[in-house]
């Protein structure tokens, strides 16, 4: 199983986004595919209508990282062939993150591995901990992916993600996952703002840029009044191909 952490701490930049258009590729694509959700807003729990349901169930991403509750026991399956959910519900807010032990999610997926294909976790903006585990969980053959919405206050928050990245090795010393930036919302037409974040970016992340780019479009914002990824809701978009452009760069380079 490769697993794949989608992270920024900033908020808005497109996480979300990301994590269920790759999840939804990778299951139609008919790889096994896991996405956990680990942030309180449960925007990708909401995405799949699980938010319900796990509150009343009392199963998803708390009892897995706080309950050491098992990936079978703690995940949903989907309308989507192929694709199961750990949910998130806002408990996850109320729980002492420091408690939580680094390796918690990585040690959970490593029981499931023959299980799955591929994992996407989906991280929140300000829940370093959490974050600290998802990178852990890709260490090794996973990936981070950084995606960057450019303004001037993005900068900060990426370049906090990718010390907090590069950290784990001397931390724990495992490997440094591997990470890239993913430039979203990118408007069709280059603006003297974009320019100008885009110079940015190549000047300090020079070779750890994505050579896919994900464009602005109303359909993004559009299937998601639905609860649809873009990918499903307007295939033939451009952030559709996009993210289909993506899928096959972060499994083949
Ligand atoms: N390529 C895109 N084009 C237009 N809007 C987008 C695009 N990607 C994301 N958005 C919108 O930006 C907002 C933030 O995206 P989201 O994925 O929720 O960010 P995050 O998870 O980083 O907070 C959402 O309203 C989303 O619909
Ligand atoms: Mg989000």
């Amino acid at each position: 199983m490769r697993t794949i952490a989608v992270s920024n701490y900033k908020g808005g930049v497109g996480k979300t986004t990301t994590a269920v258009n790759l999840a939804t590729i990778y299951a139609g694509r008919g790889l096994r595919t896991l996405l956990v959700d680990l942030d309180p807003q449960a925007s990708a729990t909401d995405f799949f209508g699980l938010y319900e349901r796990t509150a009343q169930e009392g199963r998803g991403a708390v009892g897995l990282l706080y309950g050491n509750e098992p990936v079978e026991r703690s995940a949903f399956e989907t309308g989507t062939e192929n694709l199961s959910v750990v949910p998130s519900t806002i408990e996850l807010v109320d729980q002492n993150e420091l408690l939580l032990r680094e390796q918690r999610l990585r040690f959970a997926l490593d029981d499931c591995a023959e299980d799955y294909d591929v994992c996407i976790v989906d991280c929140s903006p300000t829940m370093k901990r959490l974050a600290f585990n998802a990178y852990l969980a890709a260490a090794g053959e996973g990936m981070v992916i950084v995606p960057v919405k450019l303004d001037s206050t993005v900068m900060r928050g990426t370049a906090l993600t990718v010390s907090a990245i590069e950290s784990i090795s001397d931390a724990l010393r495992v490997p440094t996952p591997e990470w890239r930036i993913l430039r979203t919302c990118v408007p069709g037409l280059m603006t003297n703002a974009e320019a100008t974040g885009a110079a940015v970016l190549d000047e300090y992340f020079p070779d750890r840029q994505f050579s896919t780019v994900i464009h602005a479009s109303s359909k993004v914002c559009e299937g998601s009044w639905q609860w649809q990824p873009v990918t499903t809701f307007k295939p033939d978009s451009r952030p559709a191909k996009d993210y289909e452009a993506l899928a096959e760069e972060v499994l083949h380079g």
